[in-house]
């Protein structure tokens, strides 16, 4: 395979060539090693790949805050796709995070054509419902509509300055024909991701937003929109140390010295080059080399390990003069279990997956029609064994019903040689998933009067 891979959020295919996708976007690969308590997800490298996730492991354990946000398309029926996004928030709020999810009622209303009103109910008893009973804090987890948040789109609006529809193209592949609502919907989207470092909001923190691969591309937006956004540059020097430059803008050029003429105001500059000093001095930084009239400043003595302090110092002076002080959200990436015929999972097609309301008879019958890595015959699968990684069964207690390890590898290596049967992958994957349901609905009840606790 050649070329290049090009990741749709709305597109009912996708590459599962991670390792390629990993070296095309740039991403990091998640060494579950290195996490702290670490889930299955992260042991079996479900959730294989990350963008600044070491800032939000840092935050951790110097002991600072940092958040999570994820959003719901309020449009289908949560099913064990969305679980598993559920399950990484709650990961993440075990660790500190607090919780921010969006419910994307305005995308929902532009894309799919339905009422607010509709949206709200179907939220309510089709996602959120679920959220206590999957163990999230009603305490520590705030969850917002779009549409009762202006400052989402508001943001969605400011940074839209500083893209084009050029680099919508590139970024998602929009063309002439398309409509503007998914023009409008990422940029909503990515005031969705950064709204929580706002002061109104919980304050500048690391934000962390655990998605699929195939949204990406709305990480790498709203990545690229922050930091273009920033008024203050920081890079690594070459010798070490980290270097600091000005980035002139509409919206702040007088603030950073520079007269409507364009010439620099060398007044306003050197007021503005002290106050940096002064706050960086603040975080022990005095040994400073400044040069005003270029719009930089070193700090020799600065180490990876003083970046994120530097950085938090800058923003919060960005916002002091006016400024949003954005911090590029870190995200996680997650691979996708095959659909349980084979396609893609979707809402749409009830066959793909289970859904979190679907009844024991309901499971059973999708395990047992679901695509099967067995072989024809018992005596053929006797002699090669099966393939457990095409075999839905098996991939459903990976990802979602066998917890254990061990026992994980058990079924792996049995299936592979023969000594378990397809149609006994199945009824163990049956088995595990009308335990899991039955205790799922069995807290959604238990829990059910916290449901009210999570609307903000
Ligand atoms: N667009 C996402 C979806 O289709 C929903 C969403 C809205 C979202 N805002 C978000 C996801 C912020 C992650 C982060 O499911």
């Amino acid at each position: 395979m050649g070329g290049n891979i090009r990741i749709d959020p709305w597109s009912s295919s996708q590459s599962t060539d991670y390792q390629r996708i990993i070296d095309q976007f740039g991403l990091e690969s998640i060494n579950s090693d290195n996490l702290p308590n670490p889930s299955m997800l992260h042991r079996r490298k479900i959730v294989f790949a990350h963008r600044d996730l070491d800032v939000i492991m840092r935050a951790k354990s110097k002991g600072n805050s940092f958040g999570v946000l994820t959003g719901l398309m309020p449009s289908g029926r949560m099913h064990l796709g969305h679980k598993m996004v559920i399950d990484q928030v709650r990961w993440f709020q075990e660790l500190g995070a607090d919780v921010t999810i969006a419910v994307a009622d305005l995308e929902a209303h532009a894309t799919r054509g339905l009422s607010l009103e509709k949206c709200r109910k179907n939220a309510l008893d089709e996602y959120i419902s679920n959220y206590a009973a999957m163990g999230l804090d009603p305490e520590k987890t705030k969850i917002y509509f779009q549409s009762n948040r202006p400052i989402v789109q508001r943001i969605g609006f400011t940074l839209g300055k500083k893209t084009n529809l050029s680099e919508m193209e590139a970024i998602y592949g929009f063309n002439g024909e398309t409509n503007l609502a998914h023009i409008q919907a990422p940029l909503v989207q990515v005031g969705d991701i950064v709204h929580p470092m706002l002061d109104e909001y919980g304050g500048l923190r690391p934000i962390v937003v655990p998605v699929g691969i195939d949204q990406d591309p709305h990480i790498r937006l709203t990545r690229g929109l922050t930091s273009k956004s920033n008024w203050f540059n920081l890079k690594y020097g070459k010798n070490g140390g980290i270097n600091i430059s000005l980035s002139v803008q509409d919206e702040n050029s007088s603030l950073m010295g520079i007269n409507s003429d364009g010439k620099l105001n060398r007044g306003v500059r050197e007021n503005l080059f002290s106050e940096i000093s002064t706050n960086l001095s603040s975080i022990g930084f005095s040994d400073l080399i400044k040069n005003p009239k270029h719009g930089t400043l070193g700090i020799p003595s600065a180490t990876v390990a003083d970046y994120d302090d530097v950085k938090s110092v800058l923003l919060k002076l960005e916002r002091k003069m006016g400024g949003l002080g954005l911090l590029q959200p870190a995200s996680t990436y997650h691979k996708f279990a095959v659909g349980m015929t084979g396609d893609k999972m979707s809402s749409s097609k009830p066959n793909t997956t289970i859904f979190l309301t679907d009844d024991f008879k309901a499971i059973e019958k999708k395990i047992k029609s679901a695509f099967s890595g067995g072989k024809n015959t018992i005596e053929e699968h006797r002699l090669h064994g099966g393939n457990p990684d095409i075999d839905v069964a098996y991939q459903y207690l990976m990802y979602f019903f066998e917890e254990e390890d061990e026992a994980l590898r058990e079924l792996n290596e049995g299936y592979r040689s023969g000594k378990i049967l397809a149609g006994e992958m199945k009824q163990i994957c049956i088995d595990r998933a009308t335990e899991w349901m039955q205790e799922h609905q069995e807290l959604k009840q238990q829990n059910s009067h916290l449901v009210g606790n999570y609307l903000s």
